[in-house]
């Protein structure tokens, strides 16, 4: 067997030499890559979760109905024949509006039928603080129109075991609260329900709710324009002891909720805001480490609004803390979370920017 040659060789100097500036090159071009913007831009392919982003669906509005003052319900049904994904009381959708406006509704069908979804919207005006949103499911959403959609995903699941339900809706609130009273009902737990709203007229599913209820009068039904405001805490007061209070509506019904939470009943929330935080809205600065920028945050303004001045590209969507599209890792710094989407698992090294801020000075993204 021929013996390999020695390094001091030619040919072997040449080969070294070849090698290496390979290597420098790779380092180089891995340096490059890191350092740009543009890469791996518009977000992490994969959540930080690790959990894949759920399949887009193109469904086909093939119902468009009124079912109450302002409150819309849409029959959404895919390709016959395909069963679309299943899903569970509590659960929503993510509708992808025409305009690119990504929006949440709570699903409010019958979960057996696997050849349709069901949602309601009720139509929020510029007054109210809608942007614009449940318009567009309103008036663009007639019957023959496609849309896309992602989900369902579940943030208010049922749990399985409560020795008691009590639930709390107003308004348009009812929508996840309606699918599990069904639930608990055909199950034969004890259950009642809060219903509350500005008139009859504007309270969607109300026929049903109340037949729901029956004679053992498990349904409190309050229209604010015939008897006031709803009495929360003495309602919840009759909550049985070690019961599940489930509270779906405004951010005042569900503050005065869990003001009156009996001891030992557990409190479930489904939000249509971000919740309030306390941490205030101080100014900090945003270090994005890929892209070797910084950007101040002001106290009026969000994350996402300053790292996309540098990132326009930066993907985003419902702005609210609600889909997820713009959750980013984080490498120092504490994290103010203020969104209800993200798992402990998933807070401790990762964000939404378009909601959370900083609890000190400075955060590091790996951006
Ligand atoms: S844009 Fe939807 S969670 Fe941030």
């Amino acid at each position: 067997m021929p013996l390999p040659r020695p390094l001091g060789s030619r040919a072997a100097r040449a080969a070294l030499v070849v090698t290496g500036a390979a290597l420098l090159t790779r380092r180089a071009l891995r340096r490059r890559i890191g350092a740009s913007p543009l890469w791996p831009l518009p977000a992490l392919a994969e959540p930080v979760s690790g959990q894949p982003r759920t399949r887009a669906l193109r469904l086909l509005v093939a119902r468009h109905e009124r079912v109450a003052d302002g409150v819309v319900q849409l029959r959404l049904e895919g390709v016959p024949s395909v069963p679309l994904p299943g899903w569970e009381p509590g659960a929503h959708l993510d509708l992808v509006l025409p305009s690119g406006l990504v929006r949440q509704y709570s699903l409010c069908g019958d979960p057996d039928d696997t050849s349709s979804y069901t949602v309601a919207t009720r139509l929020i005006g510029a007054d109210e603080g809608g942007r614009g949103g449940s318009r567009e499911v309103h008036e663009a959403l007639a019957e023959g129109v496609e849309v896309e959609v992602r989900g369902p995903r579940n943030r208010f699941p049922l749990i399985g075991d409560a020795a008691s339900y009590t639930f709390v809706a107003g308004g348009i609130g009812i929508t996840p609260v309606l699918a599990m009273v069904r639930a608990v009902d055909a199950a034969g737990a004890d259950w009642r329900l809060l219903y509350c709203g500005r008139s009859r007229a504007a309270m969607p599913f109300l026929e049903e709710v109340e037949k729901l209820g029956g004679a053992a009068g498990r349904v409190r039904v309050v229209a604010e324009d015939e008897s006031g405001r709803p009495d929360v805490a003495a309602f919840l007061g009759e909550a049985a002891p070690a019961g599940a209070v489930y509270v779906c509506g405004p951010e005042g019904l569900m503050d005065a909720a869990a003001r009156a939470l009996p001891e030992g009943c557990s409190l479930h929330l489904e939000r249509f805001a971000p919740a309030a935080s306390a941490g205030g809205d101080s100014a900090f600065e945003v270090e994005l480490r890929r892209s070797g920028r910084t950007v101040a945050v002001g106290p009026g303004t969000t994350v996402l609004a300053a790292v996309r001045a540098e990132l326009p590209g930066l993907a985003y969507s419902c702005e609210q803390g609600f889909c997820g599209t713009c959750q980013h890792r984080v490498l120092e710094g504490e994290i103010d979370h203020r969104d209800e989407l993200l798992t402990d698992g998933e807070r401790a090294d990762s964000m939404l920017i378009c909601v959370s801020r900083a609890l000190g000075p400075r955060l590091v993204l790996d951006l």
